[in-house]
């Protein structure tokens, strides 16, 4: 008999209901794709925040926004993340992506053979264990590997196999100019991670013929898992992310 995965649950409004078996199996890496401002931080720091609430360890790894900011940046939401923090059971650490480029060169001249970089002193402070990992973003990793896209390719098949085997379920930000899955032509510039996330999920700014403006998201794949594949509406509020997993969008319009 095969034993299902325990499932993660989001408890991101509306979200989970687009996975038919309820959660997303856990120990899966997902990328969080969407371009500027579609909510990708939001997204990640809400579900940290309910994955402390139902007892996981999180840990929130940014390389963009100060650790200050984040914090507010939560408690606007009404997420009181201190409680957690106090637990032991959330940990925001700001990640300079500069650092780490350079710590994987100096591992890979003193490993001499590619294949023996250790990611665990690069990235994963030792001391905590976590269940639950977001990165917020691997484009602001990448873009600290500028030139060396064959570096950051060994680092991401490292960060990825780590993650796999030490049962991580994360959540790993890419900041993407234009929906990267849509149209004729797929375009993934320097990063071959689509093909290594067991999951990916899109948030899109909508923008309507009208010229009204407004958001929505789809789960473009997930392993080991039966999702419902629609572009659904999904708005901002003071509260964060709200999916709404029964409306499609109407009318004309265009996904940036
Ligand atoms: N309290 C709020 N109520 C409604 N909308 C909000 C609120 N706070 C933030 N927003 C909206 O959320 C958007 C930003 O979301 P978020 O920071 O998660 O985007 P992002 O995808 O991470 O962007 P970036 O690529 O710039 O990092 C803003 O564009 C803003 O319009
Ligand atoms: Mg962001």
């Amino acid at each position: 008999m095969v034993i299902d995965p325990p499932k993660f649950k989001t408890l991101i409004p509306g979200f989970d209901e687009l996975i038919r078996n309820g959660g997303i199996p856990e120990g899966s890496s997902i990328l969080v794709e969407g371009g500027p401002g579609s909510g990708k931080t939001i997204f990640c720091i809400q579900l940290a925040y309910n994955a402390c609430k139902q007892g996981k360890k999180v840990l929130f790894m940014s390389f963009e926004e100060p650790e200050e900011r984040l914090r507010s940046h939560m408690k606007n939401f009404g997420f009181d993340t201190e409680k957690y923090e106090k637990k032991g059971l959330l940990l925001i650490k700001r990640f300079n992506a500069l650092d780490i480029a350079r710590s994987v060169e100096a591992l890979l001249s003193e490993a001499k053979r590619e294949l023996l970089i250790e990611i665990q002193p690069v990235l994963i402070p030792k001391s905590f264990d976590p269940d639950i990992v977001c990165i917020d973003s691997l484009s602001a990793i990448a873009s600290a590997f500028s030139g060396e896209e064959s570096r950051f390719r060994i680092y991401m098949e490292q960060l990825f196999r780590y993650l796999e085997s030490h049962k991580i379920t994360s959540f790993l930000v890419r900041e993407t100019a234009n929906p990267t899955h849509i149209g004729a032509v797929y375009v993934e510039h320097g990063e071959a991670v689509s093909f290594l996330a067991d999951g990916i999920i899109c948030l899109y700014n909508v923008i309507y013929k009208n010229g009204e403006r407004g958001r929505a998201l789809e789960i473009l794949k997930l392993r080991g898992a039966d999702i419902i594949t629609k572009i659904v509406k999904m708005d901002i509020t003071r509260r964060g992310l709200k999916v709404y997993p029964h409306i499609t969008l109407k009318g004309e319009y265009k996904l940036t």
